[in-house]
């Protein structure tokens, strides 16, 4: 099984009409893709089931975020048996601008981690340091935390269905991205980690993707890397082209 995966979180962003016509341009483009890549888009929450129907066989959707709990009086809120329901097989979770705004924490990640896993949804859990913790030598002390604390209490079975998102915070959505060696170092670090927490087989299996900054012009470069397996795209995703180039990157 592959490992390459290419993800594009589109955030708040596209009306539905946007969003409808991407997915059309990218269903045109999906011939071209290298087999070996798995595609997914995170639309936003409301648009994922129109979306769900509108993709082709090599077009997987994710949410950005589910709740804990499989129902109830939680106001605003969508559960994974929900999403399970409507055709979602991935989620984003932990974002860092979920931890930054939303107050999410490692608990509660790992919370959402074990009812996505109860679904059958594969969870993308998103984990990176912020610049004041790299300045000061902590990056890969923060990413450790965070991982397991995301991760506690899972099987290895558990831990082999997963998807790790290795994004620095300093990275996203600012234009810098991690030296191809930067990325290296922490996803070398982050499938020795796994190994710990699991085997090193469970460790092989898992993808961990790179995010931040993410784009056409540098993603050969941190793909090439033997432990990047693949990117979690930002801004670069809500453009056809772009998003195109990236996968085609491989
Ligand atoms: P960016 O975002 O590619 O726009 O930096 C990445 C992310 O937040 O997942």
């Amino acid at each position: 099984m592959s490992r390459k995966i290419v993800a594009g979180n589109w955030k708040m962003n596209k009306s539905m009409t946007e969003a409808q016509a991407l997915v059309q341009e990218l269903n045109g483009m999906a011939g071209a893709w290298p087999s070996d890549v798995k595609v997914i888009i995170s639309p936003p929450m409301l648009y994922l089931t129109q979306i769900a129907v509108n993709t082709g066989d090599n077009l997987h959707v994710a949410a950005q975020n589910c709740h804990a709990e499989k129902s109830g009086a939680y106001t605003g809120e969508v559960s994974a048996v929900q999403l399970k329901s409507s055709g979602v097989n991935f989620c984003i979770l932990g974002h860092s601008e979920r931890r930054q705004y939303f107050g999410e924490t490692d608990e509660s990640v790992n919370a959402k981690v074990k009812s996505c896993l109860a679904e059958g949804i594969t969870p993308i859990v998103c984990i990176g340091e912020l610049l004041e913790e790299r300045e000061a030598g902590r990056e890969f002390s923060v990413v450790e935390t965070q991982l397991k604390g995301g991760l506690e209490g899972l099987s290895s079975e558990e831990i082999e269905k997963c998807i790790v998102a290795y994004e620095p915070v300093w990275a996203i959505g600012t234009g810098k991205t991690a030296s191809s060696d930067q990325a290296q170092e922490i996803h070398a670090f982050i499938r020795t980690k796994l190994s710990e927490i699991s085997s090193q087989e469970v460790a092989d299996t898992v993808s961990i993707l790179y995010g931040g900054s993410c784009k056409p012009a540098n993603a050969k470069e941190i793909f090439s890397k033997p432990d990047v397996d693949g990117g979690l795209i930002g801004g670069a995703s809500l453009n056809a082209s772009d998003f195109n180039a990236l996968i085609n990157s491989y």
